[in-house]
């Protein structure tokens, strides 16, 4: 329970400060692997009594707190460098909200156990970054690189990496190769950045992703050589022109589909096109749909606000109503339409009969 407690302060805490917020996606930390505090130790502790009592090797940027030995917070000190000689017992580098630009091939030459290496907030561009730099990290499995000047996905990436977060740079293509040996990645950021397109090939390799977020690109329909694995796709605040009938057809596991912002239409949308089975999410606000589209009956979550809805058709959530057959959505939002309460048809509580909340 403390377990619980503590991680739900964190992520409270890291929606709130813009350069903890990680990507936007939570840290969860794991205590029993021994991984440090997600948050900036700016504000909370005195270093100066951390540089007086800790006797292990700490480099004067940086602050290193004696119950995460393996910590160094070298974060927002206004840094243009990563510091030199760190020390070797370094497994969680927090370097996030400086002035860095570079990564040199020699920097990690002698540490071999890092596991966090988290650069959000800084100015990384992609022709100073050494290629070989992360290469040999072999236990390096989070990455951050959240709001950097990256234009594209870094190459010889290390193979044992978990998650990846590159969300808001300028990255408008993905090296080729970058991801084939990546068989552990879960999880991949690219929001905020000038993807247009992803072409055959360029994320083979990702068996294990289960999160893609690629909201806020410049897609203009839903790209075609996506890793099947995926069960959460974000692509809101792109400006799609439509979706086919097989828009997802590959996406065995799809759960959670966010396409708010995104311009659709009902023309442009096929009618069969978010009907199957996995789908338990489905974020359709502020886009342009006049009816509501046809759901498959597994569906628990349904964001239809902000659209141009004018009626609700019951055969949209049930094919037909019977003692079996009915719509499992606990929530429906459909507030900002075109549509009242008293234009419900009579026979919707019987096919929406596990409703927990609709707004309207
Ligand atoms: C690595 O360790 C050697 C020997 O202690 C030292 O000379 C060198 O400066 C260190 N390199 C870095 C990048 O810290
Ligand atoms: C950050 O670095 C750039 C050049 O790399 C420099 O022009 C700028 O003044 C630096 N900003 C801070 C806050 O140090
Ligand atoms: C991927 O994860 C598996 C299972 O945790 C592990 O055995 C393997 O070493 C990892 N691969 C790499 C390249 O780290
Ligand atoms: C939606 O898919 C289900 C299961 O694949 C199918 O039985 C049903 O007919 C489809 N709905 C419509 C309206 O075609
Ligand atoms: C509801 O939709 C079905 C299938 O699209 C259509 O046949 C039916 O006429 C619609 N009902 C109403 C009341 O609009």
């Amino acid at each position: 329970m403390a377990l619980l407690c503590f991680a739900v302060l964190v992520f409270k805490f890291a929606t709130v400060v813009a350069d903890m917020d990680y990507g936007g996606v939570p840290l969860w930390i794991n205590r029993l692997l021994g991984e440090p505090s997600v948050m900036s130790l700016r504000g909370r502790m005195d270093p100066a009594w951390f540089r007086a009592n800790n006797p292990q090797a700490c480099p004067q940027q940086c602050d290193c707190p004696i119950q995460w030995p393996t910590a160094l917070y070298c974060d927002n000190k206004g840094l243009a460098d990563i510091p030199d000689r760190l020390p070797d017992r370094t497994q969680y580098l927090f370097l996030q909200g400086n002035n860095i630009s570079t990564l040199s091939s020699s920097f990690l030459a002698n540490i071999t156990d890092l596991r966090w290496l988290i650069l959000d907030h800084n100015q990384l561009q992609s022709d100073k970054l050494d290629q070989v730099a992360l290469q040999n990290q072999a236990q390096l499995c989070y990455l951050f690189a959240n709001h950097n000047h990256l234009r594209s996905v870094p190459s010889a990436l290390p193979a044992g990496l978990k998650q990846l977060r590159l969300a808001h740079n300028q990255i408008s293509s993905i090296s080729p190769g970058a991801f084939q040996n990546l068989h552990n990645l879960t999880q991949l950021l690219l929001q905020g950045n000038r993807l247009q397109t992803i072409t055959e090939g360029e994320l083979k390799g990702l068996v294990s992703l289960n999160l893609l977020d690629l909201s806020e690109n410049l897609f203009s329909s839903v790209p075609r050589h996506l890793p099947p694995s995926v069960q959460q796709l974000y692509m809101s605040k792109n400006t799609l022109s439509g979706l086919d009938e097989d828009s997802f057809v590959r996406f065995l596991h799809l759960k959670y589909l966010r396409l708010s912002h995104c311009g659709l239409e009902n023309s442009g949308i096929h009618l069969q096109v978010f009907n199957f089975s996995s789908l338990v999410e489905l974020d359709l606000s502020y886009n342009k749909l006049t009816t509501i589209p046809i759901v498959p009956t597994t569906l628990q979550h349904l964001y239809l606000e902000a659209n141009e809805i004018q009626e609700f058709n019951v055969t949209s959530f049930c094919r037909e109503v019977g003692l079996l057959s009915y719509s499992r959505i606990k929530f429906l939002r459909l507030d900002g339409n075109k549509m009242s309460y008293h234009q419900l048809p009579s026979d919707w509580d019987f096919c929406l009969r596990v409703l927990e909340s609709i707004y309207i």
